[in-house]
């Protein structure tokens, strides 16, 4: 999108360019065409952005949410197959859940643990029902000095997964239908972040090296639990970095896939994303010059989740030459920005009721500061009946989820 021919907001907005959006959409469809298409919820925050989403992509099979009272909002808005990647213990929004499988929708939870499994038990006891379970594998590498991955699931040997098969046998209302595989540290690391480019050879050999384990545990893994008689329906793996990757392994039938759509500014530093185009981000109306190379914007904030760093403040996308204070940052409400010496040379000194667009470091933590995502469409605005064309977000729908 070429920014210099827009039309800048007065107040801050969030921006969603449907050119890059359809791009990116057409890129994961042919990375991913080898197995089914699993929706991460989480990076688009969404109802509206899923649909279209989902309009333009032949291999969609269903959604990967992140809690279970936006399960159960899922569901009630016409969504099926969801499978819930992360344990919860809201039982009142699974219960509320029952309402649709009893119509034959598919729900499933995920556990790697036997506390989870009980829980799970216990509310589908309740209400004489049964739930569908995933079983979440570590795909973590532990070296020596070193863990490289995540540390959500207790499930990484064989041993560890045989026991919990074990305990999930013992409960009459759950039933083990899913195996899901996340291979974080390959899908999710970039390998070129700011300041850190130091570290870039190690981890891509170390990604490089993760890959092998990751086919040989999942792979083994899923081998295993069908001899033990388990029908498996879904094995879930990969992320946006990791399409290829995740698409060619055997024993994986559907690969999830949320920021690739937005490309949010931390997947900037990541080799594999490299023909994705950035497609959602926000606007800042600059409103003061406290000094002859200091603008001001109103709106800030914006800071992305994860292990604090400059990595996760968002990034100016528009106008180039503009930096952030290291002892202000992106503010409160409020955020300055220093421009350039070149830039006020060559007389392009941004003014007050421009704009500055920027992008999250994540994809769909943006929609949490917005009530809606502006369309823009061949460098214009999109309009509908003489108003701006949005798409509405989880917030906007009064929706707040954990
Ligand atoms: C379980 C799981 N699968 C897949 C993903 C990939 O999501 P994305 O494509 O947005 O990186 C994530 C992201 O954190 C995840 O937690």
């Amino acid at each position: 999108m070429d920014f210099a021919q827009l039309d800048s907001p007065k107040k801050p907005s969030a921006w969603l360019d449907l050119d890059a959006l359809d791009h990116n959409i057409k890129l994961v469809n042919e990375k991913t065409k080898a197995v089914h298409l699993r929706l991460a919820t989480k990076s688009i925050r969404s109802i509206d952005v899923l649909k279209y989403i989902i309009d333009k992509s032949p291999n969609y099979i269903g959604l990967m949410s992140y809690a279970a009272d936006e399960s159960a909002y899922l569901l009630e808005n016409g969504f099926d197959n969801i499978l819930c990647a992360y344990p919860t213990l809201d039982t009142q929004s699974i219960a509320k859940t029952f309402e649709y499988t009893k119509q034959g929708a598919t729900m499933v939870w995920m556990v790697d643990r036997p506390e989870q499994v009980d829980v799970l038990n216990q509310i589908a006891k309740s209400q004489n029902q049964t739930v569908e379970i995933c079983l979440d594998i570590n795909m973590s590498m532990p070296l020596p000095k070193l863990y490289f991955g995540t540390k959500r699931s207790a499930l990484i040997k064989k041993r560890d997964v045989k026991k919990l098969l074990k305990h999930i046998k013992s409960c009459r209302h759950v039933k083990l239908v899913a195996l899901m595989g996340y291979e974080a540290q390959i899908a999710g690391l970039p390998e070129h972040l700011p300041g850190k480019t130091m570290l870039s050879p190690a981890i891509k050999m170390l990604k490089n090296r993760s890959q092998k384990q990751v086919s040989t545990r999942r792979g083994s893994l899923v081998s295993w639990l069908i001899k033990q008689g388990v029908d498996l329906k879904i094995v879930n793996g990969g992320g946006s970095g990791s399409m290829d990757f995740t698409s060619s392994q055997p024993e994986v039938t559907e690969i999830t896939v949320g920021s690739a759509y937005y490309k949010p500014a931390y997947f900037d530093y990541m080799d594999s994303m490299a023909d994705f185009k950035p497609a959602a981000g926000f606007a800042l109306p600059i409103t003061r010059r406290p000094e002859k190379h200091v603008i001001t914007c109103h709106g800030g904030g914006f800071i992305a989740s994860g292990a604090v760093g400059i990595d996760k403040a968002p990034i100016v996308h528009y106008p180039q030459g503009l930096s952030i204070l290291p002892d202000e940052g992106y503010g409160e409400v409020q955020t300055p920005l220093v421009v350039d010496s070149k830039i006020i040379k060559n007389g392009m000194m941004p003014q007050i009721g421009d704009a500055v667009w920027c992008r999250h470091a994540k994809a769909g933590e943006l929609c949490e500061h917005f009530n809606e995502l502006v369309c823009y469409r061949a460098n214009a605005q999109l309009t509908a009946e003489g108003a701006a064309y949005t798409m509405t977000t989880y917030r906007g729908e009064g929706q707040c989820f954990h």
